[in-house]
């Protein structure tokens, strides 16, 4: 497989990512948004992350001239229809997902691979009304947040996708430096899954809302556990709007197993519209 050609729908935190991801890799990338000022926003962030990576000497001044070439932020309607790989990194909504499968169904090359960014909702169910050479070309491709420096990418597999595409998938991103995993399409697939736990129970030890025993709790997990980042510092860096999306969609997909029950803390935050780092507010503040 070789992948020359990506369409990112999102640009928000993650395809704003992975578009610098594929872009650094040698791969076209057109990211397109459902607003053209946000994807033109991040285009902007991308770019002014390449100056700043070349500024410190990790890229050099060609590397990064090619890199901008990679890259097109281009309006909705205008995107191509003849990409290798979508990747759908819009919002956490299987319905709205499925409208803008349906869509791109009709218009892209029946080569195209068919991917959502997806933190929990079955990609079964994403693919399940689309055509029959379409489901065998579609799988779930979770990058994970900073998708420019995180290596795992969940590779899930439906009863439909092909497992050549799957592993043609996960050659092409160990070739570039990816640590992929094949997984079975299943509520949270693995790393969600078991996550829950990390923020579950740490928000049970909270109970109420403490800004010092959120930061105690954060240091323990780092001291002692040996995280790279505490439950509350990475939902922050996540957007707990996001987290608390997966944590009811992961709930309500065992049958409310009390193990993944989402915590009040999280509605409440969500509900003050202190959803962490994008906002600049979450259980930490940020300059
Ligand atoms: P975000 O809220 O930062 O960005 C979503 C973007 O999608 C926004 O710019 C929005 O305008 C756009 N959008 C919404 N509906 C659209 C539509 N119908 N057509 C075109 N654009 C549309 O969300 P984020 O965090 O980037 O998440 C995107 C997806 O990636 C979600 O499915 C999420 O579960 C998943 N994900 C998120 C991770 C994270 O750490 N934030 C990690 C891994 C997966």
């Amino acid at each position: 497989m070789n992948i020359k050609s990506v369409l990112i729908i999102g640009a928000g935190t993650m395809g704003r990512g992975i578009a610098q991801w594929f872009c650094q890799h040698g791969v076209k990338v057109e990211l397109i948004d459902q607003h053209l000022e946000m994807a033109q926003a991040s285009g902007d962030l991308i770019h002014s992350s390449w100056d700043k990576l070349q500024s410190k000497g990790k890229f050099d001044e060609a590397e990064v001239a090619a890199f901008k070439t990679n890259l097109s932020i281009v309006e909705m309607k205008d995107h191509l229809i003849d990409h290798d790989l979508v990747i759908e990194a819009i919002v956490e909504n299987l319905d709205i997902k499925k409208q803008v499968f349906a869509k791109l169904d009709e218009i892209m090359k029946e080569e195209t691979i068919f991917s959502s960014n997806t933190s929990s909702i079955p990609i079964t169910k994403m693919a399940k009304d689309l055509s029959k050479s379409r489901r065998e070309k579609f799988l779930g491709l979770h990058f994970f947040n900073p998708a420019t420096i995180m290596k795992l990418v969940e590779i899930i597999e439906t009863p439909w996708s092909s497992k050549d595409y799957a592993h043609a998938l996960y050659d092409w991103f160990e070739r570039y430096g990816k640590k992929p995993a094949l997984c079975k399409d299943s509520p949270g697939f693995i790393v969600n899954r078991v996550a829950r736990n990390f923020y579950g129970e740490s928000f049970h030890r909270l109970e109420n809302y403490d800004q010092e025993q959120v930061a105690e709790i954060d240091r323990v997990m780092k001291n002692v556990g040996g995280f790279r980042m505490g439950p509350f510092e990475l939902m922050d860096l996540i957007g707990i709007d996001v987290n608390y999306d997966v944590t009811q969609s992961v709930w309500a997909s065992y049958y409310n197993e009390p193990r993944f029950r989402p915590h009040k803390i999280q509605r409440e935050m969500v509900d003050s519209g202190r959803i962490g780092r994008k906002v600049k507010e979450g259980f930490y503040r940020y300059e």
